[in-house]
């Protein structure tokens, strides 16, 4: 709503008549409340011009699980038939109806097809040279021009609208009217769960956890003592994984979402590389920079740099020769979110559903200077086959309209040949931090009731949880969950119901392996969603971290370890000519045999023992950790 700063205004009259109505209306939206510190100073001109656009409501958009499971599924015959990026806009975009009902009416209500248009992106009607008076006629609404108290910032809003009863159900809704879409400058200190696009920040509770540092004559490079210290040699005996294995480089490449703060330093990568993957000494990932994301100096410590750092030296040199991509999202001052991310590959999600949600997202061109000006960054960067991100938030934290609209995207993406992986959270049956809620879904300290993250919950993503060697053991013996420094983020979900491929793999579960708790500590209706679906090692990682070696822990090492194994398995399917995976769970679910199943450990939390790791699926180790040599045979021999 910058334009409104260029309004000129008139002094707030207490009654106004409403403008003359037309037609059989009905209400599309009503606010109760104005959000605090906005405060109503004025009203505008009648002649002063705003940029009316109307938002369309998707097509299909209830059919996208049927079609995604049609691709994904190894037992249809359209397994791995992806559709391009202009078939999965075309398939949701507006129905013609819904195109032809909005036009009609604007017609009819005497405003030109001339000044009207249908956005690139199908999903909105844009109106060019309305007044707030015509706007004002059209949605049977009285705007009023309010400032934020602490910035003075102006935002031009009503407090409800109306629309025929026939456009209604193809409208989701106008703007500007009921929608702040105007964020007001951060207040110090901010509370944490406002602040979701902290994600990246210091104390954000997915991040990973540091533990001791390591002089380099104590790293012995040696498979027996990969129970105290994890390198990639450990990882690549544990699962199978062949050095130097890619054929396919020109076409294929791997995704590593990183949010800003959180940067690799340079030097770390190649002090780690140096030790433990030569040929890497020099290499940098593909960068994409999404809404001025960039590989920031400025702060160096464990907070800044330990994601990214793990993320990057395991990434690369588990996939190497092939190069992964890099996609750094958000600046220093706004940062950025999943959403911000999903916006860079595809324009459409930057408007769909309402778009961005101003207190969650980052907002682009940052509105209060300081952060990055240019504009926010809708499509223009590819998705990689594989994206890995080891960052989350608990479900609690949004709602379940942000959940749902994002985790459709993450279905369209399948779609389109792309598995998107998320680590499962490092808190058992906690949320970040170890918090937990009340019986009312509140945070409490005293909170007994668990905490799933997001967006490990939503069906069309792959949850990746954590195992660690059993102490003492070598890395031919099966793992356990990981319950050193973290405990393994699972169990199911608030939001979101059972999807079909894991069906059988619950009941199972709750069959033989009841778990000893009742309604009060989760949703045990058997009708939910559960994770993680799968796990890898997550525990005593080294990573070089500021100039020196030291372990870590957390999920965060296990979503970049899967992917990187799902990277090259696809890559052996290029190499064959045949496409990406894309969507993995249904055919993982369907071959548990191709996991090593992890049968010890459980993932404490709430003053519980969380859950317990048992054979075939569970809510701690998903299926449990891959084995590429038996993938890669499965996947090679599908179309
Ligand atoms: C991978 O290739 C590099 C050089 O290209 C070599 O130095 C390294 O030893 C190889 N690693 C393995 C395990 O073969
Ligand atoms: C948590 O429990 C403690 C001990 O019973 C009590 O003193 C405290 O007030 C409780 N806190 C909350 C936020 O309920
Ligand atoms: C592992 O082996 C060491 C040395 O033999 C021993 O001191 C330690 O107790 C063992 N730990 C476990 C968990 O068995
Ligand atoms: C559990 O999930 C089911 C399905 O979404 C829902 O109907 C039920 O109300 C939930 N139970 C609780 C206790 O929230």
């Amino acid at each position: 709503m910058r334009s409104v700063l260029l309004l000129a205004l008139a002094p707030l009259v207490a009654f106004a008549l409403p403008a003359p109505s037309s037609g059989a209306r009905r209400v599309h939206e009503r606010r109760t409340s104005v959000p605090s510190a906005w405060v109503p100073v004025a009203e505008p001109y009648p002649a002063t011009p705003i940029p009316l656009r109307i938002a369309l409501t998707q097509a299909n958009i209830d059919k996208a699980h049927d079609e995604l499971m049609r691709v994904s599924d190894p037992s249809s015959p359209h397994f791995g038939k992806h559709w391009s990026a202009k078939e999965v806009a075309e398939f949701f975009a507006p129905s013609k109806e819904s195109v032809d009902t909005v036009m009609a009416w604007l017609e009819n209500e005497g405003i030109s097809r001339s000044r009207v248009k249908q956005s690139q992106s199908l999903g909105w009607i844009e109106v060019s040279g309305v007044t707030v008076s015509e706007a004002e006629s059209l949605l049977d609404t009285k705007y009023t021009v309010y400032t934020h108290e602490a910035t003075g910032t102006p935002h031009l809003g009503c407090g409800e609208y109306s629309v025929p009863e026939e456009v209604s159900k193809h409208i989701d809704f106008v703007t500007p009217t009921v929608h702040f879409d105007t964020r007001a400058k951060r207040e110090q200190p901010m509370r944490k769960r406002e602040a979701a696009t902290e994600i990246g920040k210091p104390g954000s509770g997915s991040l990973p956890k540091q533990g001791a540092t390591l002089s380099l004559e104590s790293i012995i490079q040696e498979l027996e003592y990969c129970n105290e210290e994890i390198l990639p040699i450990c990882l690549q005996a544990l699962y199978h994984i062949p050095a130097n294995q890619s054929y396919a480089t020109a076409k294929n490449s791997y995704g590593i979402v990183e949010y800003t703060p959180q940067s690799y330093l340079p030097t770390d990568l190649d002090m780690f590389f140096g030790q433990f993957a030569p040929q890497l000494v020099g290499h940098r990932p593909t960068m994409d920079s999404i809404d001025g994301g960039n590989i920031q100096t400025e702060y160096e410590s464990f907070d800044y740099n330990g994601e990214s750092d793990l993320d990057l030296q395991y990434a690369m040199t588990l996939v190497y020769p092939l190069n992964p991509t890099l996609y750094q999202t958000g600046d220093m001052v706004e940062g950025g979110s999943f959403n911000n991310f999903l916006d860079a590959l595809d324009a459409s999600y930057c408007t769909y559903d309402g778009g961005d949600d101003p207190t969650q997202d980052g907002i682009y061109p940052d509105p209060y200077g300081g952060g990055y000006e240019g504009p926010e960054t809708c499509g223009g960067y590819a998705a990689t086959y594989v994206v890995s991100t080891s960052y989350g938030y608990n479900e609690a934290d949004l709602t379940p309209f942000y959940e749902e609209r994002q985790c459709s995207e993450y279905a369209k993406l399948g779609l389109q040949g792309v598995s998107i992986l998320y680590s499962s959270g490092d808190y058992g049956v906690a949320g970040n931090d170890g918090e937990c809620l009340t019986s009312t879904g509140a945070y409490s300290v005293n909170g007994t009731v668990f905490n799933p993250s997001f967006p490990g919950t939503c069906p069309y993503v792959t949850s990746v949880g954590a195992t660690q060697i059993v102490p003492n053991a070598t890395v031919f013996e099966p793992e356990e969950a990981c319950e050193t420094v973290i405990y393994s983020g699972g169990g199911f979900s608030n939001v979101f119901p059972m999807p079909s491929y894991q069906a059988e793999a619950v009941r199972t579960y709750y069959e033989y392996f009841p778990p000893p708790y009742t309604a009060a500590q989760y949703n045990n209706s058997r009708t939910v969603r559960g994770f993680p679906d799968v796990a890898a090692n997550g525990a005593n990682y080294v990573i070089a971290i500021d100039g020196q070696f030291a372990l870590v822990y957390g999920t965060s090492a296990s979503s970049p370890v899967f992917g990187s194994i799902i990277t090259l398995v696809n890559d052996a399917r290029l190499a064959a000519g045949k496409g990406p995976i894309g969507f993995l769970n249904p055919s993982l679910y369907a071959n548990p045999y191709m996991f090593n199943d992890i049968t010890l450990g459980s993932n404490q939390g709430c003053g519980t023992e969380g859950f317990y790791a048992v054979p075939g699926w569970d809510p701690v180790t998903g299926l449990g950790t891959p084995d590429y040599l038996k993938m890669v045979a499965y996947y090679l021999a599908l179309p």
